[in-house]
């Protein structure tokens, strides 16, 4: 059968069908922003809680710009330097953001992406497009068209093949809706360049607060226990457990391990291929994962806040 084409992915989502799409981030699980059905169909089928929020999808700023009522010089300079990119900019929602989309808060996250596919399907669809990452709530994200078919099976309408992401991590997401800008959830783009970008300061929000998802902890998470471990430690916990144990390291493969993967020492290489090991390593057949933490230095916080959220601590 040939691959689908956008435009029958836009004509689903046209139907108020649901289409999975590649992103440079993660894969998606699309459905039209405008149609409360459509959207009420998403988030059943992700096991999400109403009241958590979804990103709406855009082709340009623009466009994406429409769904807010107050655009502030941050947003537009964030947008003018990032977009399309791995990027969601929360604004004060315009009346385009329906309750059903945000959550029923006054704010609304947009984003543009760079992926070809993503832009195509935006094109092609031609108004806002809600995702979230098209995994079942909780899980690890997808990173690859089969990650997507694994996790949501029937359950999507169609599939948009886009090879593996590139990032491999969800977006940094700045909230520019109230004074200062502040990143709630760390991402490929770093505090740094955001802060270069602007010429200020630029705070990192704690995401503790339920009101989104990525705030909670115990997401992204595979399903087999997993436990953080700091490097010295790593010998010790494979060295205590009669279990099988697959670990996620820097370093070569240890003999007593049933199941090792090794990690590149590169933040961003390591961040592509993260949730793709974390899948491998919770089919292994182990009782519990084992994973070296990274280097804290300031380029490894998106990686750290993923791994904090998918890991318990040793
Ligand atoms: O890279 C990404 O951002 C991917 C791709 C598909 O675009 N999407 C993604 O969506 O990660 P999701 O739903 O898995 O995570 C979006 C996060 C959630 O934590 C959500 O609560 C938060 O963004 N969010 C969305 N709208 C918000 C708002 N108005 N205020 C605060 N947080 C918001
Ligand atoms: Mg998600």
């Amino acid at each position: 059968m040939p691959e689908p084409t956008t435009a029958q992915a836009a004509a689903v989502l046209r139907r108020g069908g649901l289409v999975a799409f590649p992103t440079e981030t993660v894969y998606g699980l699309g459905a039209d922003a405008s149609n409360a059905m459509a959207v009420a169909r998403l988030y059943r089928v992700k096991g999400r809680p109403a009241e958590h929020p979804v990103i709406v999808h855009l082709a340009h700023a623009d466009a994406a710009f429409a769904w807010a009522r107050e655009v502030p010089d941050a947003a537009r300079i964030l947008a003018a330097r990032f977009w399309p990119g791995p990027l969601t900019l929360i604004l004060k929602r315009s009346a385009l953001a329906q309750d059903f989309v945000t959550g029923g808060q006054d704010t609304v996250g947009l984003r543009v992406p760079s992926h070809s596919v993503a832009q195509q399907l935006l094109r092609d669809f031609g108004s806002g497009v809600a995702a979230p990452s098209a995994n079942r709530f909780g899980h690890v994200s997808p990173t690859s068209a089969a990650h997507v078919r694994e996790d949501l099976g029937g359950d999507v309408d169609l599939v948009l093949e886009g090879g593996p992401s590139e990032v491999g991590i969800e977006s940094t997401i700045v909230d520019v809706s109230r004074g200062a800008p502040s990143v709630l959830r760390p991402g490929h783009i770093s505090k740094r360049q955001l802060e270069e970008a602007l010429g200020t300061t630029v705070s990192e929000k704690k995401s503790d607060s339920p009101r989104h998802s990525g705030g909670l902890q115990r997401h992204y998470a595979p399903r087999t226990p997993a436990l953080l471990v700091p490097t010295y430690a790593l010998d010790r916990e494979i060295a205590k457990g009669k279990d099988k144990v697959a670990v996620l390291a820097f370093s070569r493969p240890d003999e007593r391990v049933d199941f090792w993967l090794r990690m590149p020492r590169d933040p961003q290489a390591y961040a592509q291929r993260l949730y793709a090991a974390l899948r491998e390593l919770d089919t292994a057949g182990c009782e519990r994962i084992l994973v070296e933490e990274p280097p804290q230095a300031p380029e490894w916080s998106a990686v750290h806040d993923r791994l904090r959220r998918a890991c318990e601590p040793a």
